[in-house]
């Protein structure tokens, strides 16, 4: 069976463009594959964190996946800190990486801003995340589009371990969704709905309350004309919509356009679509919520599941690379 592994930072509320656009793929993903989906508080402290805030959204987080549909009896649901060798495999990966390859990147670019203060694990997440995806011998990585470039570096560092040292890792595909596949803002359609608190009207959130629900879907922007059809570039807005109503409603946005000749009526039908969606998720939500302990012991369980596999494929990366194992271990 293919295995897949996916993770994500404990940061920012979880919102309708993240539930839609990844996380219902991993509820739906976890009956097909080998499953193993990670919480990576590790790489959240590359920026300002606050410690306590850091747990609790590590929990948030956790409670959330389950709500979104992980089943922990059928997929390895574990937090990247809980499982040691994350940090050792990062050591011997960043003895393969260069410095030229992770200055160069990206998102390292964009959020250190070429501040000698940055901090030096904001250079190395990328190898970080690399030996996220290595130790568990990942054939396929679910990540939006802006994960391309450190999917690659993954590649890159596997192949060129593997042609050193001999065959050690398994060499990742990124599974990257199509363009379409993305929620929009509600308040500015051309921009992708974000956790960031720029406009929070623009955002649903997977814990709104039916009424807020409809509010920010009734003052979503529209465009300009009064036809409701389904064409991204001349209207944002109303596409936007259709593919709310279409993936609430398991339809193609063309599909969901049929029928209506305002957009009061469609805002109605939309916000109607998300509160049923969101119904059974917000309803498990408050359940877990209300018994944390629990989500604990769930992860307690996940994180010595995946560690049985983590500990296989880093002893088997020190042996390659020539360390010397430690007798009777
Ligand atoms: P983030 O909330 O940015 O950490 O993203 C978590 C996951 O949700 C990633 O796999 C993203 O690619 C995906 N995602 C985030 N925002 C959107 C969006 N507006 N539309 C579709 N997918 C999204
Ligand atoms: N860097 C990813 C993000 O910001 C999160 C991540 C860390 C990840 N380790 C991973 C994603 C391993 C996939 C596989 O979204």
């Amino acid at each position: 069976m293919t295995r897949v592994l996916s993770g994500v930072q404990p940061t920012g509320d979880m919102h309708l463009g993240g539930y839609l656009g990844a996380f219902r793929h991993w509820a739906t993903d976890q009956h097909d594959h080998d499953a193993f989906y990670v919480i990576v508080d590790l790489h959240a402290l590359t920026l300002d964190h606050d410690p306590a805030e850091l747990r609790q959204r590590t929990l948030d987080v956790a409670i959330m996946l389950l709500a979104s549909g992980l089943d922990p009896d059928v997929c390895t649901l574990f937090v990247q800190s809980q499982v040691p060798q994350h940090t050792q495999l990062t050591w011997l990966l960043e003895c393969t990486a260069t410095f030229g390859e992770l200055r160069r990147m990206t998102q390292f670019k964009e959020k250190g801003g070429g501040q000698e203060s940055v901090r030096v694990g904001l250079l190395t997440y990328p190898v970080l995340q690399a030996a996220d995806i290595l130790l568990y011998d990942a054939d396929r990585v679910p990540v939006g589009d802006d994960q391309r470039q450190h999917l690659e570096l993954t590649r890159v560092l596997a192949n060129r371990f593997n042609h050193r040292y001999g065959p050690t890792f398994t060499v990742p595909e990124a599974a990257i969704p199509p363009v379409g596949a993305r929620v929009m803002d509600l308040q500015e359609p051309t921009r992708k709905m974000s956790k960031s608190v720029e406009s929070p009207q623009g955002t649903i959130y997977v814990v709104d309350d039916p009424a807020d629900i409809e509010r920010k879907v009734k003052r979503a922007v529209t465009d300009s004309g009064t036809d409701v059809v389904y064409d991204p570039a001349a209207k944002p807005g109303v596409s936007n919509l259709l593919e709310l109503l279409g993936a609430a409603t398991e339809r193609s946005p063309q599909e969901a356009a049929q029928g209506y000749s305002s957009y009061g009526p469609l805002k109605a039908d939309v916000a109607a679509a998300l509160i049923e969606l969101l119904r059974p998720v917000q309803k498990r939500h408050a359940e877990l919520a209300a018994d944390p302990g629990a989500v604990e012991a769930i992860l307690d369980l996940g994180s010595a599941k995946a560690e049985l596999v983590a500990s296989a494929t880093a002893a088997r990366a020190s042996d390659a690379i020539g360390l010397l194992p430690r007798r009777g271990s």
